[in-house]
Parts: structure tokens; C-alpha cells; sequence
């Protein structure tokens, strides 16, 4: 099969978030598969283009109409590849060029992704590429669906669209004119782009994209209620006749504690006991904790946003320290109250409190083989990654029972058996408090059980064959329709 897929950012060229790292292992686990040809397009960053590592050779150029006005696109080829997906970054300086290194958060974010969307179709046309499905991702790809039915159909008479939603808070929203000015599209089009008198991208994409999928099954349920679904919910009700959740998987070359060129000490599940120790005393002496073996560390890497649950890791904090012996250690960057919050708190507690407000790939991992319990208390959750990064590594989650985070860790009891991690189900800073306390009385009062529950976590099979076997059903039920 031929499949184009499509994306604003993808691993390891260009990352921000989950979706990067979905966008580098799940072209590579469907191109695993034989008789499948896997194109990846990106935009071509500043960033990416002045990375010496992406080697590329000029393919063509030509200009994107977009609405009024015409934009050159480039396309360049990466020629250094070592699978076998064919990866195109998509080059315009006025968009992608000259800025700063933001990825997102542009005043223009709305043009500079309707122009990407309408490039990739261009491209894909230009370089002979025609697929049999196209999946595209979030909001920043999300006219691509739309753009195909209303603008493209004679250059892709077959082409299927599946719309995959990573996180559905981020939608795309924009002014009412952007329709006109910006899109260009058909004006019957305009009820698709509408949502209470606005344009929303993603929107357009659920209802003109053939197939739809969301990355967890929990959170393809949740998105029918208001709670989780920022507005749409009865656009997802409409649409869940298309609705598939699929878990996401993770990376299992990249995170593999035996082989990743990040830790101090390399270990696999029979002889972690040894490793992960090493692990966290160098991790204590990185980030300025005591050395203390006994003391439970609980880690954290996460953007300081507010879905990240940091409001209830604020609520039980003080007290957490105040009855348990136990280290706390957080990276990551975001909202300004988190990161006063976690500075001022590790400036209380500095023998027991570390908070590196900073964007480190280095330590994260790091974090995920030293740490003893990672915390997730995300108030929602499409999928998550870092729970079963932490697992692979070796690392107990507590987490909240919501989106991927149901799907991906089962819970224990309070024996440590039964499941993958400790939850907590209705989202307030009293149930996650219970939920740590589990943990730690586990890990102070029986060690035997705490160290099975580690080898359980890191025996489990996390990888991208299962998921990308999944999206492969869901591409050939689409080419079974007439
Ligand atoms: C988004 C979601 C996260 C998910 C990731 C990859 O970042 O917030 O839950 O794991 O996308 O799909």
C-alpha cells in the first residue's frame, strides 16, 4: 500500500511534543511492513535545515495558491534515511525560514499550515506520489482532508484520508474571514470550516476526512462528552460511526535501557535491581539531591501545562514531604505559575526538591531509568508516551484512570498485584494523594513486591507492531468501499 503521511513535526529531525515521537516510529513500523511504500513530509525548518546531520537534495519547486496569494514551495529529499520511508521536507523561508526557533506560536500559525496542508497535496502530485491513503495529524495538517475532497479529487481519484486527533484542545480556530482571505476553498465548503461563526480546521477535517482516529480507545470514548472534548462533542458524536481509538506505542530502539547512550549504566529486566541503583545515585548527583538510596524518588517529565495535572501534584506536594521521606524531581517548562511553583519549592525543600524548568532530551531519559515512581496525574490524556517510557525503564506510574493512561496501566492492588501501576479515578488532589501513598507504603514496606511490579512493567511489549497492524486494518477497510 501506498501511504502518504503527513505532519508538523516528526522525530528525530524536528519535536516538540508526542506527536513527534509518533511521527518517527509509526512510518517506520508501517514501512516494516511488506508491500507497504511510507512517504513522510515535514516542513522544512530552520531548525532542520541547519541541523548538519539531514543531508537533502533539491527534488523541484513550484507556487501554493493559498486564497489571493501565491508562495513558493521547494521540495527537498532527505537522503540519509536509514529505513526505508522516504522522508520530503517541504522549504518556504517566508513560513518555516529565517524565524525563530518556535515551531509553533507564530502570529500567522493558521496561513503558515494551510499553506504546509496545500503543499503537501501539491507535492505529492509533483514528486508522482499518488497514495493510497493519506493520514494526516492535529490541527496543523487537518485541511488536508478538505482541500482533497473539495480541490483535489482529480489528482487523487482514490486517495482515502484517515484524520488522526493527538490532543483535541488544540483545534485550529480562526477568524471568519480566514475563509476567504486564507483558504480559498469552494464556498460550500464554508458550513464544513463553520463552528459558531468561526473557522475550526479540525472540525473540517472530522467531517470530510474518511476515516477518523484518536490515539488511545479511552479517549475516543471521552471525546463524546463535553468534559474532554473543548466543543466538540457533538461533531464527535456526529462522526463516531468513523471513530477508532488505537494506543500509540513507543520507540522500542530509542527507549531501551540496555542500549541508550544517555544513562550512566545500562541494565534489561533481569538485572535492573544493579542498574537502575546507578542509575539514581548519578541522577541524584546530577540534578543536586542527596545520594540516598532508600529515599523514593518520584520524577515527573512533562510540559508544565495545565492538563498535565500539576495542579493536584501542587496541592499534595508540602504534605507528601512533610509525612514521607521521599525526593521529588520535575522537568520540564511551560506555564509560569508551575515554574515558580517548582522553583520555589525546591528552593523550601532543597534536599529533597529538584526542579529543572528546562527542555532536555539527555535527561528525561535519564529521569525515566533513575527515577522510582513516575507521576501522571493528567487531568485529560489522548495517550501519553512518558507512563510506558517510565515502564520500559523500569519505573512504577501512578497515574490518573483517564485516556491512554487507563488503556496503558492497569491497576494494582495494594499488595502491588494485578496490574502495571497505581490509579486514581476521579480527578482531585485527595485521590491522587491516596494513589501515592500505595505506591510508597509498597516501596518502604515490601521491596520484594515493588521489585516485581518494576519486572511486570518492564516485560511489557510496548512497541509499534501491535498499533501500526491496527491502522493497517483500518487503511484496507477504507479501500473497500466503492
Ligand atoms: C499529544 C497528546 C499525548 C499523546 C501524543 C502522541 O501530545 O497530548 O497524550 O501521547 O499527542 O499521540
Amino acid at each position: 500500500m501506498r501511504i502518504a503521511i503527513l505532519a508538523s513535526e516528526g522525530a528525530p529531525y524536528i519535536k516538540s511534543g508526542g506527536l513527534g515521537d509518533v511521527m518517527e516510529a509509526l512510518p517506520a513500523a508501517l514501512s516494516r511492513i511488506e508491500g507497504n511504500e511510507v512517504v513522510l513530509v515535514l516542513p522544512y525548518y530552520k531548525k532542520i535545515k541547519d541541523d548538519p546531520r539531514w543531508e537533502t537534495e533539491f527534488v523541484c519547486h513550484f507556487d501554493v495558491q493559498l486564497g489571493w496569494r501565491k508562495q513558493y514551495c521547494g521540495i527537498l529529499r532527505l537522503k540519509n534515511r536509514k529505513d526505508s520511508v522516504k522522508a520530503y521536507f517541504l522549504d518556504s523561508d517566508y513560513y518555516f525560514g529565517g524565524r525563530s526557533a518556535a515551531i509553533y506560536g507564530h502570529g500567522d500559525d493558521g496561513e503558515r499550515f494551510a499553506f504546509f496542508s496545500k503543499a503537501c497535496l501539491d507535492s505529492l502530485h509533483r514528486i508522482g506520489f499518488i497514495p493510497d491513503v493519506i493520514q494526516c495529524n492535529d490541527w496543523q495538517t487537518a485541511l488536508v482532508p478538505t482541500y482533497l475532497q473539495a480541490m483535489y479529487r482529480d489528482k487523487f481519484p482514490k486517495t482515502r484520508t484517515m484524520y488522526t486527533i493527538h490532543n483535541i484542545e488544540y483545534q485550529g480556530w480562526a477568524y471568519s474571514g480566514f475563509f476567504d482571505d486564507v483558504l480559498g476553498l469552494p464556498w460550500e465548503y464554508r458550513g464544513t470550516m463553520d463552528m459558531n461563526g468561526a473557522v475550526n480546521v479540525m472540525k473540517g477535517a472530522i467531517e470530510t476526512a474518511d476515516l477518523v482516529t484518536t490515539v488511545s480507545e479511552t479517549y475516543s470514548r471521552e471525546l463524546m462528552y463535553p468534559y474532554y472534548a473543548h466543543g466538540l462533542d457533538s461533531i464527535i458524536a456526529n462522526a463516531s460511526w468513523k471513530l477508532t481509538g488505537i494506543t500509540n506505542g513507543i520507540d522500542l530502539d530509542t527507549f531501551n535501557p540496555e542500549t541508550d547512550p544517555n544513562l550512566p549504566a545500562h541494565y534489561n529486566a533481569n538485572t535492573f535491581v544493579e542498574g537502575k541503583a546507578a542509575c539514581k545515585k548519578a541522577l541524584q548527583q546530577e540534578v543536586g539531591l542527596p545520594t540516598d538510596p532508600d529515599a523514593p524518588l518520584m520524577v515527573m517529565v512533562t510540559r508544565l501545562a495545565g492538563h498535565k495535572g500539576l495542579d493536584l501534584l501542587c496541592y499534595i506536594a508540602r504534605r507528601l514531604l512533610w509525612e514521607e521521606n521521599c525526593q521529588i524531581l520535575i522537568l520540564g517548562t511551560g506555564e509560569e505559575r508551575f515554574e515558580h511553583f517548582f522553583r520555589e519549592l525546591s528552593e523550601e525543600f532543597p534536599n529533597r526538591v529538584a526542579a529543572k524548568i528546562t527542555f532536555n532530551l539527555g535527561l528525561a531519559a535519564r529521569i525515566y531509568a533513575g527515577g522510582d515512581i513516575y507521576l501522571m496525574p493528567s487531568k485529560s490524556e489522548p495517550c501519553g508516551l512518558s507512563q510506558m517510557n517510565a515502564m520500559r525503564y523500569g519505573t512504577v506510574p501512578v497515574v490518573h484512570a483517564t485516556g491512554g493512561l487507563r488503556d496503558t496501566v492497569p491497576p494494582c492492588d495494594e499488595q502491588g498485584q494485578g496490574g502495571l501501576g497505581f490509579t486514581f479515578q476521579s480527578y482531585n488532589g485527595d485521590d491522587f494523594h491516596g494513589a501515592v501513598k500505595r505506591c510508597l507504603d509498597l516501596y518502604n514496606h515490601n521491596q520484594d513486591a515493588f521489585t516485581a511490579l518494576q519486572y511486570r512493567d518492564m516485560c511489557q511489549d510496548f512497541g509499534w507492531d501491535v498499533p501500526a497492524g491496527r491502522y493497517m486494518e483500518l487503511f484496507k477497510k477504507m479501500h473497500s468501499w466503492q
